[in-house]
């Protein structure tokens, strides 16, 4: 039986960079599902198309293949065969895919080739359904968390590490909208599955959550 681990929890909480590390460890590949999202909002953006308009943007999901390919386990997101990983970045997609991500077909089609991808192969996933909707029977389920004003300085000091001008207040306003949005649609909504441990890495450094991680992970095995 494969090996499926499964991490949710709000942006900015460090899913990406723990399960990344809890990966390496374990040997396994490491799927970032918000990838999937985004490379459909640059489909959408690209097109042209309205995000808020769920007719307009459901009726062009076929134009649209979204696949991953694994390259030294370094994961690659293809819209339509083309490596889209470092377009997808900016605040214009993150928007976009945070408001996309509502619809029910999206959803559907996504979460569809996300269950391919886990099936028989050891992973750990994220994103914010993965417990509760995705993989329901995943060994392991994590829903990671951290405070607003904490996830907010993070990206602050990443922003300005990058050299990248930047307003603390407004970017804690931005993580809360988004929670804001992910945590009350009306389809697979943020939440903690209800066999899902809580981490909160508000005081944790990066190894003590990594570390905690991998007892748990001990513990099922
Ligand atoms: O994790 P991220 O910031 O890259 O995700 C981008 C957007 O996609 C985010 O607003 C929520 C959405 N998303 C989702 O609805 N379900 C997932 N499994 C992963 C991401």
């Amino acid at each position: 039986m494969a090996l499926n681990i499964a991490i949710d929890g709000p942006a900015g909480a460090g899913k990406s960079t723990i399960a990344k590390l809890v990966a390496k460890k374990l040997g396994i590949i490491y799927v970032d599902t918000g990838a999937m999202y985004r490379a459909m909002a640059l489909f959408v953006n690209r097109r042209g198309l309205d995000g808020l308009d769920e007719e307009q943007v459901c009726s062009c999901l076929r134009d649209a293949s979204i696949s991953l390919s694994f390259q030294d386990g370094e994961q690659c997101v293809l819209l339509n065969g083309e490596n889209v990983n470092d377009l997808i970045r900016t605040p214009e997609i993150s928007g976009m895919a945070s408001r996309i991500s509502v619809y029910g077909d999206v959803r559907k089609k996504l979460v569809s080739e996300q269950q391919k991808i886990a099936e028989g192969t050891d992973l750990i996933m994220d994103g914010r359904d993965i417990g509760s909707c995705v993989l329901p029977n995943a060994d392991l389920k994590i829903y990671l968390t951290a405070s607003s004003q904490v996830r907010g300085k993070r990206r602050f000091d990443e922003m300005v590490e990058k050299g990248e001008s930047c307003d603390l207040e407004n970017i804690i306003k931005e993580i809360e909208e988004r929670d804001y949005r992910d945590m009350h649609r009306e389809i697979s909504p943020l939440i903690q599955a209800p066999d899902a441990v809580l981490v909160d890495t508000s005081d944790m450094t990066i190894r003590q959550v990594v570390d905690a991680i991998m007892k748990l992970v001990e513990e099922r095995r």
